[in-house]
């Protein structure tokens, strides 16, 4: 099978089950025409993401990584009655561009962008904690220490996922010196023998290539 058909099959699968409107189309062409690197999730995979967070009544979320903001309407969609969700941007144009596509979708009033790397941002936000839904999706080297945040701030019963997990590939390579699949690979070792989850990863293939999802369940009583 090739890319090709994968493409097309996910266009199939997304003309049925994820129809973009206006604000999820605007928030694609906003990222192309300002120069962001075209990265957000497919329509699919913004799907999944919805479905995931709806069906635990998600009503506190956080994304780390919001590029022109297209994952975060996604999930802010998902937000229960008084929900809201909070995402973190290190680049202040994108975070611009994010802010546009959120007014325009009309969920401003929903939606917190924090500015600044994910890092120095994340120990302020344990006050809007605990969470019920993590999409972590910033610079790969870091998903250990953003899962590892995360963790402390999810309520049992809530999910964590990470997204690029598998990388054409290159996940299973031991002797990888890319930092991005040095970063997946110790997320992965950590989150293997973390007592406080349950995993499992998922690969995908379709108009983003072929990569995948690690979805992790916070054990505990919801
Ligand atoms: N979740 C988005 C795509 C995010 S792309 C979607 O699917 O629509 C990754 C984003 O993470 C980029 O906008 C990048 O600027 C941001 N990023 C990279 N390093 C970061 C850091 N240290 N802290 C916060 N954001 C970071
Ligand atoms: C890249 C980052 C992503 O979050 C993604 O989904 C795809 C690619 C990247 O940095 O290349
Ligand atoms: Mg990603």
């Amino acid at each position: 099978m090739t890319e090709a058909v994968w493409t097309e099959v996910d266009a199939y699968f997304s003309s049925l089950y994820a129809q973009e409107d206006d604000a999820l189309a605007g928030a694609v062409r906003s990222g192309l025409e300002a120069g962001l690197p075209q990265i957000q999730v497919s329509p699919n995979q913004g799907k999944l993401l919805q479905i995931l967070a709806r069906a635990i009544g998600a009503r506190r979320i956080l994304e780390i990584g919001t590029l022109a903001g297209y994952s975060t309407i996604w999930l802010a969609r998902a937000l229960a009655p008084g929900g809201r969700l909070t995402t973190l941007e290190f680049d202040p144009k994108h975070a611009a561009v994010a802010a546009e596509n959120f007014a325009r979708a009309g969920l401003s009033d929903r939606i917190e962008l924090r500015v600044g790397a994910a890092l120095d941002t994340l120990p302020a936000l344990a006050g809007e904690a605990p969470f019920d839904f993590v999409f972590i999706d910033a610079d790969k080297e870091n998903i250990p220490a953003y899962f590892t945040a995360s963790l402390a701030m999810t309520r049992p019963g809530g999910l964590i996922v990470v997204d690029n997990v598998v990388r054409d590939g290159r996940v299973a390579d031991a002797s990888s010196e890319d930092g991005a699949v040095q970063g997946v690979r110790a997320f992965n070792a950590l989150a293997a023998r973390e007592k406080r989850v349950s995993a499992s990863a998922l690969q995908t293939v379709g108009a983003k290539g072929y990569d995948g999802f690690c979805v992790l369940l916070v054990e505990g009583a919801a």
